[in-house]
């Protein structure tokens, strides 16, 4: 049976119901992982649980060490990983609340390390990314979804943003022209590296505020955080649901 990993995001800092077996303090060549690895049982399938941001959150989007991350889950047996993101909505149909599995990503990060391939190379290898996502893990995704009768999409564009700050008016503009559905600011380097890695990755996204501009209202901290606990039921049953597929 496949040993998955669940990359936690903002407003999932830990997994209610995982009955926790072990703590893997890991290093890798690359730093510290953002925290502990919790390797422990849900919903009767072992599971590797990371959260992203630190427990307790503490480290900023282009802080995380993506590389640490992802080299540590592949070293404590992650054979593949579903990434949990609060997004902000553009496109229409994104609305706070609904959830998207997204099918491409655009980067528009800078100054991130994004590789594990550098320094004293054999050579250099080009990875096939047209797909950024496993598809398998993507279907697995929607047809939780789907059982869990809530508001989703299984398409979209991931527009990935440095921060920490959000975007302004104008370049959400920009980023709806270019078809991001979706912006987030983790989703890069991640689902690279674990391409890199050879580790299935797929992305389950809540929408937790519209998009710069794309509302009248200011987006605020707590509105997002009110949308993120409203979510976190179904994202922890559609995990458990995609557990018990595989
Ligand atoms: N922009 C970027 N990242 C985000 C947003 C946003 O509006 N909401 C949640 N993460």
């Amino acid at each position: 049976m496949t040993v998955h990993a669940i990359i936690g995001g903002t407003g999932l800092t830990q997994l209610d119901g995982l009955h926790i077996e072990t703590e893997l303090s890991l290093q890798t060549p690359y730093g510290s992982p953002s925290a502990a690895i919790l390797r422990g049982e849900y919903a009767g399938r072992t599971v590797l649980f990371l959260a992203r941001h630190g427990q307790p959150h503490r480290i900023a989007p282009h802080q995380v060490n993506y590389r640490a991350n992802l080299w540590a889950l592949k070293q404590a047996g992650a054979q593949a990983i579903v990434a949990v993101n609060a997004v902000g909505g553009i496109a229409q149909g994104m609305p706070a609340g609904h959830f998207c599995v997204p099918r491409q990503i655009i980067d528009y990060t800078y100054g991130r390390a994004q590789t594990f391939f550098e320094d004293e190379l054999q050579q250099v290898t080009h990875i096939d990314f047209t797909e950024p996502y496993d598809a398998g893990l993507r279907a697995m995704l929607i047809a939780a979804l789907r059982s869990e009768r809530v508001g989703f999409s299984d398409y979209g564009v991931y527009g990935c943003t440095q921060g920490p700050r959000l975007e302004t008016a104008a370049e959400i503009q920009r980023m709806e022209r270019d078809g991001c559905d979706v912006v987030g600011m983790t989703g890069m380097p991640e689902a690279a590296l674990a391409r890199e890695l050879a580790l299935p990755y797929a992305c389950l996204a809540l929408v937790v505020n519209p998009a710069a501009g794309k509302s009248s209202a200011p987006i605020t901290m707590e509105g997002i955080e009110r949308v993120l606990e409203q979510g976190m039921g179904s994202i922890r049953s559609v995990l458990a649901r995609v557990l018990a597929i595989n």
